[in-house]
C-alpha cells in the first residue's frame, strides 16, 4: 500500500501488519466513532494520526430511545398481531416512565441518552470508570456496577469495544439483571458474551434484548438471536440517517486533509506531531 492517507469506516480492519507495510502512511481518518477496527498501537509505533468523527450521539440516542420504547411497548409482537389478523388479542405493554435506566459509559452518546430519557421520565444513572464527566441535573452516577446491574430496567450500553470491556455482560451479569429487565447495545456486539446472551434470553432469565450490534456482522444465517422472539436485531444502523452519515463523512474528510497537511486532526485518538 503506497498511500499517504487512509480515510474509512469501521467494516475495514487495520491491523498492525498492514500499518507497518504502509510505508508512506501518515494519516488516518476513520468515518466511525469506534475504534475497535485499528490497531491504535501499531498506528502509534509507526507515527500515523488517527482521527474520529463523534456527531452521531444525537442519532444513536434517538435508536436507543427508540429501541427501549419497542421493547416496552411490545411494537413487534404488536405488528405482527395486526399482520397475522390478530389485531384484538394483542395483550398489555408497560410504560417507559418510572423505570429505572442503567447507563453503562457516560460518553457523548451516554449523555445524549440521558437527556432523551429524562424526558420520558425514567430514573437515570449511569456506570462509568472515567472519573472527569459532566454532571446532568436528575442522572445519578452508580459506584458499584453490580448493584446498577440487579437495580435497573433498562440497561444500555455506551462503552468503546477493548480489553477492558470484551464481555462487560456475561452470564454472571446477565444473572444479576431482574427478569423483567432489557438490556440494550448499540456499542459493539463482542461488549457482550453473545453465547450468554443467547442463553439468558431462551431461558426468559431477562425480559428481553434491543441489539443494533453482533458479535459477527452480519451474522451467520443460523444465529439464533435472528429468531428469538425476546430480541429486535437492527443491522448496525445507529448512525445511519442521511444527515448523520453526511456530517460524519465531510469531518472525516476534513480530518485527513488536516493530517495531511501537518495541521491537527479534529478528534484525533493518536496525535504523533
Ligand atoms: C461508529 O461510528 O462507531 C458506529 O458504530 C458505526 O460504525
Amino acid at each position: 500500500m503506497d498511500a499517504d492517507g487512509l480515510l474509512l469506516t469501521s467494516n475495514t480492519r487495520l491491523d498492525g501488519e498492514l500499518l507497518r507495510r504502509a510505508r508512506k502512511l501518515r494519516a488516518v481518518s476513520t468515518v466511525s466513532v469506534g475504534l475497535d477496527h485499528i490497531d491504535l498501537e501499531a498506528a502509534r509505533e509507526r507515527g500515523i494520526a488517527v482521527t474520529t468523527t463523534p456527531v452521531l450521539s444525537d442519532a444513536v440516542a434517538d435508536l436507543v430511545l427508540g429501541l427501549m420504547i419497542m421493547l416496552t411497548r411490545r411494537l413487534p409482537e404488536a405488528a405482527r398481531a395486526v399482520t397475522s389478523g390478530r389485531w384484538s388479542e394483542m395483550g398489555l405493554a408497560n410504560d417507559l416512565g418510572g423505570k429505572a435506566l442503567l447507563l453503562v459509559g457516560f460518553g457523548r452518546i451516554g449523555q445524549e441518552v440521558a437527556r432523551r430519557s429524562l424526558a420520558c421520565k425514567m430514573r437515570v444513572s449511569y456506570w462509568d470508570r472515567r472519573d472527569d464527566l459532566p454532571r446532568i441535573d436528575g442522572v445519578e452516577r452508580e459506584l458499584d456496577f453490580e448493584e446498577g446491574l440487579r437495580e435497573a430496567d433498562f440497561i444500555s450500553l455506551h462503552v468503546d469495544l477493548n480489553s477492558s470491556t470484551l464481555h462487560l455482560i456475561g452470564s454472571k451479569e446477565l444473572e444479576l439483571m431482574k427478569p423483567t429487565a432489557y438490556l440494550v447495545n448499540t456499542a459493539r456486539g463482542a461488549v457482550i458474551d453473545q453465547g450468554a446472551l443467547r442463553q439468558a434470553l431462551a431461558e426468559g432469565q431477562i425480559a428481553g434484548a434491543g441489539l443494533d450490534v453482533l458479535d459477527e456482522e452480519p451474522p451467520l444465517p443460523s444465529e439464533p438471536l435472528l429468531r428469538e422472539p425476546r430480541a429486535i436485531v437492527l443491522p448496525h444502523v445507529g448512525s445511519a440517517t442521511v444527515e448523520t452519515r453526511a456530517a460524519m463523512l465531510e469531518l472525516g474528510i476534513d480530518n485527513l486533509l488536516r493530517c495531511l497537511r501537518g495541521d491537527p486532526g479534529l478528534h484525533a485518538v493518536v496525535d504523533p506531531r
